[in-house]
């Protein structure tokens, strides 16, 4: 059966130092405890190996925020998944509506970011998500089909079966807005759905879709209590052990 997953998504926060302080918070704060979700910290490049290193990864996994859409060569700048995979990272977050709206990631460019990090074993966790407009003209669930098809639906099941969903409805993030429980329900339920028309109803089932967007120590709960949301992407509160660790302990 699909897992439940708590990620915290970290951005483009704490210096190498700071990084390494909350990892380390939060893997002594997980000590002698068994959550009942998989735990996963997403922070910048510069900090995988090491926070790597500092942490109990059966305990929290840890991913990467992107990876680069080519393989290796002369792209100045760019990280490769096979560059995030040597620093024993297992996850990447790819798709995020930051990265689609600031860095104009388009869906073909996302479909290539999977394919390199399926191949250097990563897990990638797909985001989607509707803008505000989007949502008020009745369009999310159009939206979201056409994110998942354009860049997922290519897959082989196999590969299909690898891959964590999160729903983040871009109005929700950063906001302090969330979604209504009602609301991650009904879309979780579309994507499933989605998932079931393209793949198999066992796919769908075992596939894990998180819930992002403003997800705290208050909110958590009635989200998560919903059955077809199964755990968070977490981005301002999953940057204090105090914040985050609740948000864990939810399930
Ligand atoms: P917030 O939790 O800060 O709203 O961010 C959500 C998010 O974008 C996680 O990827």
């Amino acid at each position: 059966m699909r897992k439940n997953i708590i990620a915290g998504n970290w951005k483009m926060n704490t210096t190498l130092c700071e990084g390494l302080e909350l990892a380390k918070g939060l893997n002594e704060a997980l000590q002698g405890k068994t959550p009942k979700c998989d735990v996963i910290i997403g922070t910048p490049f510069t900090h995988l190996a090491s926070v790597v290193a500092a942490i109990d990864t059966n305990k929290i996994g840890v991913a990467a925020q992107n990876c680069a859409d080519k393989e290796k060569g002369a792209y100045t700048g760019e990280v490769s998944a096979a560059m995030v995979a040597s620093t024993g990272a297992k996850y990447v977050i790819l798709g995020h509506s930051e990265r689609r709206a600031y860095y104009h990631e388009t869906p073909e460019i996302l479909k290539t970011k999977v394919i390199l990090a399926l191949a250097n074993g990563l897990t990638p966790i797909f985001c989607i998500g509707e803008v505000l407009e989007e949502r008020e003209a009745g369009k999310h669930f159009d939206v979201v089909d056409e994110q998942i098809k354009s860049s997922l639906f290519d897959l082989s099941r196999e590969d299909f079966s690898k891959i964590v969903i999160a729903y983040e409805p871009v109005w929700a993030i950063g906001t302090g807005k969330t979604a209504s429980a009602d609301q991650a329900q009904e879309i979780h339920t579309h994507i499933r759905q989605t998932i079931a028309s393209k793949y198999e109803q066992s796919i769908a089932d075992n596939c894990s879709i998180l819930y992002g967007g403003s997800m705290n120590a208050g909110n958590v709960k009635e989200l998560v209590s919903k059955p077809d949301v199964d755990g968070g992407l977490i981005g301002g509160a999953s940057l204090s052990v105090e914040n985050f660790l609740p948000i864990v302990e939810a399930f």
